[in-house]
Formats: structure tokens, C-alpha cells, sequence
């Protein structure tokens, strides 16, 4: 891959999330649902935590060099909620706004177009008490925390998006109960899911009224593959599909819900959720896809949405989960054709994890390198197509957090070793090196 096989403007970046890499204990933030959450036996791998994490809280500065010095446009990174507002609403935190500020200006200063995410996973555990995103004052408490950051960074911003993976948000840490706050329950579920798109649109909607530009909305993505051609199994996909990919589309561009997706979660809404549509559908100006591998689905037995996921036939990430590029060039067709219909879209994650190791100072990850080419190759066909796909980041700069998983799944391009916070630039990012030395813009 090179720059020269995308078109002039188009962005690459990496990116990374606050309470994956930053270290959570220092500069006064609060305490949020991921500390409680890893603090429960059973949870997280090892109960391990984000408290210390990358320490990039006092090495960011040497962070942005290597980025700079691979050649990308661009740094996509989250605000720690918590880490501005301690207990989400009331008192700012003014170390935790000088930060973001910092933050801000070293980018800048080297040539790296800040992308800012509100929200990437760590809820202020004081919201969490009062039910998290089950409680319909979410939208109010985070357009409230939108317009404190921004008042701050937001002169400064090249894009911001509200809410990192809604499905993660909303069915996988209330449903599956895999992530914080570790929920499995329908009704929880519904709501969650419902509120976090009207806290995205009231976002969306106060920073449009401050005057910033660039706004937009990142889901995520995994392509529904039933295991078999036989109607029970793929009208089981079908389902997995409208959950997953659907929902939260269908919410903000089509201001409705699947009806395959209504069927099971309709009598768990909140009352009057019809109504809520003008706020949801709020234009946005970018969507974002995070994309990374496809699920194997067949029919079960049992409550809705009467599906398993089971193991599938191709190769797989340190994560167990499928390659298939493929995928990717589907939903940016999809993303364009039936819903965003012409805005930019970009990649806002794509990339995989892998056991690397350093060995005589280098790590060898050629499988990372194999994984990114064949997802750029998608990339590239849905461009010749006729996809406004503007940027590509990935998934991650560094070794991090991985959130239930801890630290052994390690998806950077630069190494990490937790005991000392040394870094080692991995081949993955000396490839990048070479493929965007041409910087054109
Ligand atoms: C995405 C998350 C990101 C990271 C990658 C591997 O779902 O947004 O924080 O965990 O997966």
C-alpha cells in the first residue's frame, strides 16, 4: 500500500481511547464503571485495570512523536468523561481540562489533525448509580459534559464524534454483559440502547450550536454470516444483523428502528421513544465505521433473538476472530448506499491483535501487516465503486488496555511492555513509515 492509490485528500491515522492508554489514576479523575467492573472477580482477565495503562497521562508527548514520524494525518482519541467532569455532572475537574488542552496543542504542533471521541466506555461511576445509560437524564448530563470539553478544545478540533460503538454500549454491556456495567437484561438493554442515540443527537446538537463543524457518529460493525443456507439460519443472521448493523443506523439516518430488532425489544422501550426521532436523526456531517471480523450465526432455542454464535472455518486474530475483509467492503456500500448516502464516510478502527514479541529489538509482525493490506484492498474497491470513503485509522497506535481481555491481546503498532512503558515501534508501523512518506497534503 501507498498513499499514491488513494485519492489526495484522503486522511490515515491511528487510534487510540482514554482509558485503554492514558493511566486513569492520575491528574483527579473519578471513578467510573470500568474500575468497579475490573474490580469484580470474574470480570476482566487478571482484575486487570486501566489505572496505569500506557502512562500516556505523562508520555504523550513522546506518543505524538512516533505518529508524526510515521507519516499519519491524523490521531483519533477519546475524553475520559470522568477524567473532566469526576461525578458527570457538577464540579469540573481543572487538571483534567488543562490535559485535553495539552493534549490539543501537541498534536497541532505536530502537524496531527485532532479527532476527538466524548465517549469511549468509562461511565463516571457516580452515573452508573443512577442507572447509567437505563436513565433518560443521560442525554441532558452528556450534552452538558459535550459543551464543557468543547468550550475548551473544541476551537481546535478537526472532527468530533459523540458515542464510540453504541452496540458495545448498549447490548454487549447490558445484554451480554461482557463489558462494564456487566448487565444481562432486556429491559436494560432497550433503554440503553435508545438512550444512547438521544445522548448522541443532543450532543451533536448543542456542539452544532457552539459552532463547531465536523461532527459525526462511529458504530461498529461485524458482518452476520449464517452458518447454513436453511431458512431458520438465516433468518437467525437476519436478526443478528438488524441488532448489530441496523439499529443504531436505522435510528439516526432513517429516524426509525428495524422492525426485525422491534420484534423483541418494542415492549422494553421507554415510553414515548417515538418521539425522540428528531433528536436521534440530527444531521450529522461524517460516519464512522469500526470494523474488524464477521460471526457465524445459527438458530436457537429459547427467549429472542433465538441465535448462537459458533465458531467459524477461516483464520483467525489472537482474538479467535475471523479475518474477512470482505466485510469491510460491505458496509462502506452499505453505510453509502442505504444510509449516509453521500456524506464521508472513514474507517475509525480497523486492525488486529497478534502475540507479538520483541526480539533483538524488533517485533515481527507480518501478520498485522497482511491483515492491514487486505482490508486496504477493500477499502480500495469500495472507492473505485463510488464510496466517499475520506480516511483510514487504525486500530491502535499502541499495545493498550483491551478492556475484558486486559493486556495480553495486543493490537498496536507499537509495542508496549507494561513492566517498564518502553516502547518499540513494531514493522507494522515501519510500514507505514514507507507507504505514507509522500505526505502530499
Ligand atoms: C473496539 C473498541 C476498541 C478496541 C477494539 C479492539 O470495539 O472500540 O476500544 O477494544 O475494539
Amino acid at each position: 500500500m501507498n498513499r499514491s492509490q488513494f485519492p489526495d485528500d484522503f486522511l490515515f491515522g491511528v487510534a487510540t481511547s482514554a482509558y485503554q492508554i492514558e493511566g486513569h489514576k492520575f491528574g483527579g479523575a473519578g471513578s467510573t464503571h470500568w474500575d468497579t467492573f475490573a474490580a469484580t472477580p470474574g470480570n476482566v482477565v487478571r482484575a486487570e485495570h486501566g489505572q496505569l495503562a500506557c502512562n500516556h497521562y505523562h508520555n504523550y508527548e513522546a506518543d505524538f512523536d512516533l505518529i508524526a514520524a510515521a507519516g499519519f494525518d491524523t490521531y483519533r482519541f477519546s475524553i475520559s468523561w470522568a477524567r473532566v467532569i469526576p461525578d458527570g455532572f457538577g464540579a469540573v475537574n481543572q487538571d483534567g481540562l488543562d490535559y485535553y488542552d495539552r493534549l490539543t496543542d501537541a498534536m497541532l504542533e505536530r502537524g496531527l489533525k485532532p479527532a476527538a471521541t466524548l465517549y469511549h466506555w468509562e461511565l463516571p461511576s457516580a452515573l452508573d448509580d443512577l442507572g447509567g445509560w437505563r436513565n433518560p437524564d443521560i442525554a441532558k448530563w452528556f450534552g452538558d459534559y459535550a459543551e464543557v470539553i468543547m468550550n475548551r478544545i473544541g476551537d481546535r478540533m478537526f472532527s468530533v464524534a459523540t458515542i464510540n460503538e453504541p452496540w458495545c454500549v448498549g447490548w454487549l454491556s447490558h445484554f451480554l454483559g461482557a463489558h462494564a456495567p456487566g448487565l444481562r437484561d432486556i429491559r436494560a438493554t432497550a433503554r440503553a440502547m435508545h438512550h444512547i442515540l438521544c445522548a448522541h443527537g443532543t450532543a451533536v446538537n448543542r456542539m452544532r450550536d457552539m459552532g463547531l463543524k465536523n461532527l459525526g457518529a462511529v458504530c461498529n460493525f461485524e458482518f452476520s454470516n449464517p452458518t447454513d443456507e436453511t431458512p431458520e439460519n438465516v433468518a437467525a443472521a437476519a436478526r443478528y444483523d438488524a441488532i448489530y448493523n441496523r439499529f443504531f443506523m436505522g435510528g439516526i439516518f432513517h429516524k426509525k428502528y428495524p422492525d426485525l430488532v422491534l420484534e423483541g425489544l418494542e415492549q422494553h422501550l421507554p415510553k414515548g421513544w417515538q418521539d425522540d426521532f428528531d433528536v436521534i436523526g440530527t444531521p450529522v456531517d461524517w460516519c464512522g465505521i469500526n470494523y474488524y471480523t464477521r460471526s457465524n450465526i445459527r438458530a436457537a432455542k429459547g427467549a429472542w433473538p433465538n441465535l448462537d454464535t459458533v465458531e467459524g472455518p477461516l483464520d483467525k486474530t489472537q482474538m479467535g476472530w475471523e479475518i474477512y475483509p470482505e466485510g469491510l467492503y460491505e458496509f462502506i456500500m452499505r453505510m453509502h448506499n442505504e444510509y449516509t448516502k453521500g456524506i464521508p464516510i472513514y474507517v475509525t478502527e480497523n486492525g488486529m491483535s497478534n502475540a507479538d514479541v520483541v526480539a533483538n529489538g524488533e517485533v515481527n509482525d507480518a501478520a498485522r501487516i497482511a491483515y492491514l493490506e487486505s482490508h486496504f484492498d477493500a477499502a480500495k474497491i469500495a472507492i473505485a465503486a463510488g464510496a466517499p470513503l475520506a480516511g483510514y485509522y487504525v486500530w491502535s497506535l499502541m499495545d493498550n488496555y483491551e478492556w475484558a481481555l486486559g493486556y495480553e491481546k495486543r493490537f498496536g503498532l507499537v509495542h508496549v511492555d507494561f513492566e517498564t512503558q518502553v516502547r518499540t515501534p513494531k514493522n507494522s508501523m515501519k510500514y507505514f513509515s514507507e507507504a505514507l512518506r509522500q505526505k502530499i497534503k
